[in-house]
């Protein structure tokens, strides 16, 4: 049996430098640590975890808030919400079935078709959303550049709803893989928010290019 980094450390030892193949297995160990989590507490996957922990960094959400959640399919991310947003408003959309809280409004189809929009826009009566939470992800072709672009394409439809209904000093949660196009949203996006910070939860797979955008304090620039 091998003896861990920390206690080598501790007994004034120095650890050994740690192989490729090691550091994948310690990356899978963890992958599979939020994976049995899940399993354990009955979770509908992983993802919950992500949201979690950006929501202990960022404190996001908070009872009494109005939620748009694009992207909700199967339901892990509309399950943690609707935990912390006692009293509010939770808008969950995505083509595919979500596992919901009767409380929540489920609108069922793709963000970006005008059904869709108009269904959203009828239950809001204009800027009156806290927050805006995207976890869409495009069906990956293996292409990378055509996967890249139709995933910036979501996180601008993401953008867009915020544009449209956040209120003033609210906040953007959005998935983005990093690629072509990133640095220039960015840079759009620090125009209309007071900040942008690009996060990787520890819950999110090492080896995957995703990363969360938290923009915070929306400036409303009409
Ligand atoms: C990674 S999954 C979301 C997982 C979810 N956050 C959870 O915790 O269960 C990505 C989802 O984005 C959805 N999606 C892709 N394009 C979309 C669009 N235009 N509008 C709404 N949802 C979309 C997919 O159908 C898929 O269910």
């Amino acid at each position: 049996m091998s003896l861990s980094h920390a206690y080598l450390s501790k007994m004034g030892k120095k650890p050994k430098k740690r192989s490729k193949s090691s550091d994948r297995w310690l990356r899978r160990q963890r992958r599979d640590v939020f994976t049995k989590q899940a399993a354990n507490q009955g979770r509908l996957s992983r993802a919950h975890f992500k949201l979690q922990q950006l929501d202990e960094r960022f404190g996001l959400l908070k009872p009494r808030m109005k939620v748009l959640e694009l992207g909700a399919a199967p339901g892990g991310w509309t399950n943690y919400i609707e935990q912390r947003v006692t009293d509010g408003l939770l808008i969950a959309c995505d083509p595919r079935p979500i596992a919901a809280a009767a409380q929540t409004v489920i609108i069922g189809g793709a963000y970006g078709e005008t059904e869709t929009d108009n269904e959203i826009s009828e239950h809001l009566a204009g800027r009156e959303l806290d927050l805006v939470l995207s976890d869409m992800a495009p069906n990956m072709t293996g292409i990378r550049a055509a996967d890249q672009a139709r995933s910036m394409d979501l996180v601008e439809l993401a953008t867009d709803a915020a544009g449209r209904w956040l209120k003033p000093g609210g906040s953007l949660v959005v998935k983005i893989f990093q690629g072509a196009g990133v640095d220039a949203w960015v840079a759009d996006t620090r125009k209309q928010f007071a900040q942008v910070r690009m996060v990787k939860p520890k819950a999110s797979r090492a080896e995957s290019r995703e990363v969360y955008a938290v923009a915070q304090e929306f400036l409303v620039v009409d």
